[in-house]
């Protein structure tokens, strides 16, 4: 994800393997969505063949609001994956975001491995993205410019990944400064920018003050699906009994306390961590999300069935949403953010 100087492709490498196998999951904790159930709307008149997905992302129409998250770029094998991914987002007119492209920055040899996104998918959004510890130590905007020309991008993600960072032999824990930081960006760049967490979630307090420098997007990105503590510790062969593996907000309760913001805030609310399903993702969507976010259930559709397995996977999230859209008299997401949720405590 990023980090270190000579080792990223490696490190790229190895997570790429990692997050092919099922050693990845959170141990015990979950994203939240299972504490909730849907209401049940007996005399729905909802209309399944009128439900439209059609949003607007950061200027640009999209056809379903979903997000393939950031991933990878770096790497031999990151050319084929980026290829696929790309297609995959430009068949469906959904988003896609690039892997973080420090590498990018420091060595030309795997510059083609960002650039083919665009190339793939020309009329989609295309979201560039560094890590916050790089970010604090670049001196001026030339850089990030720089990242985001490579790949035409419509908006700038800065990643945040302190626990990764903390748990990562060759990890970078200065963040002294961010914050100012991230205003300098807010302020040179005529995209937006957007601050996504990598699977330990952002609260309510972190995204007010990334909104009170102008940020526009918020992806929660929650604990309960990849553990990137889980990752680190895996490579470091350290003993896996550790705290930090499940350290973190789990998702369901990031959207439902970042959403409170709306209140004050325009911003885009993106909601991901461990959604892999319709419900996963009809939860995010009633809990306040705008957008879903997925990255390696995505990666997981894509290794095992390749683009046609990928878009289906996709597909059938959004026929899942609509039935449930149907089942809770919803004739849009907004109408399913209108308290269609119950906690499943209250139901007894
Ligand atoms: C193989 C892989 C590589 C990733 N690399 C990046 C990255 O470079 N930058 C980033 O912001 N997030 C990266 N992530 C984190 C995801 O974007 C996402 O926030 C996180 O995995 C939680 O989502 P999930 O539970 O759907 O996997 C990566 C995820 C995966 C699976």
């Amino acid at each position: 994800m990023n980090s270190g100087t000579s080792n990223t492709s490696n490190r790229k490498k190895e997570h790429l393997e990692l997050c092919a196998t099922n050693k990845v999951s959170f141990k015990t904790k979950t994203n939240g969505f299972e504490n909730y159930e849907f209401k049940h709307y007996t005399i729905t008149e909802v209309d399944l063949n009128k439900i439209s997905f059609k949003y607007k992302f950061f200027g640009k129409k999209i056809n379903f609001p979903f997000l393939i998250s950031c991933m990878t770029g770096g790497t031999d094998e990151a050319n084929n994956i980026n290829a696929q991914l790309a297609s995959v987002a430009e068949n469906l007119r959904i988003p896609i975001g690039v892997g973080s492209q420090r590498q990018a920055l420091e060595n030309k040899n795997y510059l083609d491995s960002f650039k083919i996104i665009r190339k793939n998918a020309p009329g989609v959004p295309v979201l560039s993205n560094i890590g916050a510890a790089q970010v604090v130590q670049f001196k001026s905007i030339d850089p990030i410019k720089k990242i985001i020309e490579m790949v035409e991008a419509d908006a700038f993600v800065i990643h945040t990944n302190p626990l990764q960072e903390l748990l990562q032999d060759e990890g970078e824990i200065d963040f002294k400064g961010l914050l100012k930081k991230i205003k300098m960006i807010v302020n040179n760049l005529k995209i937006p920018v957007v601050v996504k967490e990598v699977g330990a979630g952002i609260s309510y307090e972190a995204a007010k003050k990334l909104l009170d420098v102008g940020v526009k997007g918020i992806d929660v990105a929650g604990a309960g699906g990849t553990s990137w503590a889980g990752i680190e510790i895996l490579r470091s062969k350290k003993s896996e009994d550790n705290y930090f593996w499940d350290w973190g907000l789990p998702a369901a309760f990031c959207i439902k306390d970042v959403y409170k913001l709306k209140k004050k805030y325009k911003f885009t609310l993106i909601g991901s961590g461990g959604i892999g399903t319709g419900l996963d993702a009809a939860k995010a969507f009633a809990l306040g999300a705008d957008i879903v976010a997925s990255a390696r259930p995505v990666l997981m559709n894509l290794n095992e069935g390749g683009n046609e397995q990928t878009e289906a996977f996709v597909k059938n999230i959004f026929n899942e949403v609509k039935q449930i859209m149907f089942l809770t008299g919803s004739k849009s997401l907004k109408e399913l953010r209108n308290k269609k949720l119950i906690k499943k405590k209250l139901l007894t």
